[in-house]
């Protein structure tokens, strides 16, 4: 594997890191070095290790020592990250039965990317690109979820299609969130403000997020969980996007939650349901 592929804080890492580098419990063949970076304006300073054998080692062993039970996650974003910021803390404050193991991203320099590196979760450049050289290949990027032992892959706002190997290789395990009530306004060029922008144009009354799994296309994955909000009459993209936003943080989390649990039942006809938490005969 290239260098440039991960990078994770010294400093955040939340369980001990482990002193001595195993290259040979990993697949990455990576180079040692270390640079000093600043993270955002209200971060310190952090040490940065670059794709190392020891980075890697220590990224695997803090979630391995966390917990023996909980799941391991791996979130993609491109933009500002706060769905990926509601899972993570719900996560460390335990509403959520997993640790989020790696920070995937198209976009280096994004909000999400810069959270990540301020609280100690490595960051996985991908795809290559040419505004970020950096990236890993899928296969290289296959690996690395493998070496991390991620369980499963939630896009936070990651707007490149996944490629079919990588969704093949998280059969019902990878979820999507989408700022629309699915099937309505989803598919390919359907994101962020454009999403919006199109609901109140439409005249719809309604709108909400959907929790999906993700397939071999743009939001046509079996839906998980939605949520309602209403369209008001002189809505701008921006009042109703930060409507849909406050819900999404809401339902992204229970929606993993369950996932973390094992809660999530396939119905017979494919369509997958979440069983409430307190009881167990409900479905929600
Ligand atoms: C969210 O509204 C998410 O639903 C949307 O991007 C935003 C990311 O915000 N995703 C899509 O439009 C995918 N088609 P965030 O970076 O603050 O979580």
């Amino acid at each position: 594997m290239e260098a440039a592929a991960v990078a994770s804080s010294g400093t955040g890492l939340r369980c001990s890191l482990n002193p001595v580098p195993n290259p040979h419990k990993i697949s990455a063949r990576v180079r040692f070095t270390t640079t000093r970076q600043s993270c955002a304006a209200t971060c310190r300073p952090l040490l940065l290790l670059r794709p190392t054998a020891s980075a890697y080692s220590a990224a695997i062993d803090s979630g391995a020592g966390c917990s023996g039970v909980s799941k391991r996650l791996a979130v993609f974003v491109s933009g500002g990250g706060s769905n990926f910021r509601s899972v993570h803390e719900a996560a460390l404050g335990g509403k959520v039965n997993g640790h989020v193991a790696v920070l995937v991203t198209d976009k280096p320099g994004c909000g999400g990317a810069d959270y990540a590196r301020c609280n100690g979760v490595p960051v996985v450049v991908f795809p290559k690109s040419k505004s970020a050289p950096e990236g890993v290949s899928t296969d290289q990027l296959l690996n690395v979820l493998r070496d991390l032992k991620v369980d499963f892959v939630l896009l936070a706002g990651y707007l490149k299609l996944i490629p079919g190997e990588l969704v093949q290789a998280y059969p019902r395990s990878m979820l999507n969130i989408h700022p629309s009530l699915l099937p309505a306004f989803g598919g390919k060029g359907y994101y962020g403000s454009k999403v919006h922008k199109a609901v109140i144009a439409s005249g719809a009354r309604y709108s909400g997020p959907t929790v999906h799994f993700v397939d071999m296309q743009f939001d046509t994955g079996r839906t998980l969980a939605q949520r309602v909000v209403p369209v008001l009459a002189n809505d701008t993209p921006e009042q109703l996007a930060a409507r849909v936003l406050h819900e999404e943080h809401q339902v992204y989390v229970e929606a993993v939650a369950a996932l973390c649990d094992d809660r999530i039942v396939w119905r017979e006809d494919g369509v997958p349901l979440i069983r409430s938490q307190a009881n167990p005969n409900e479905y929600m």
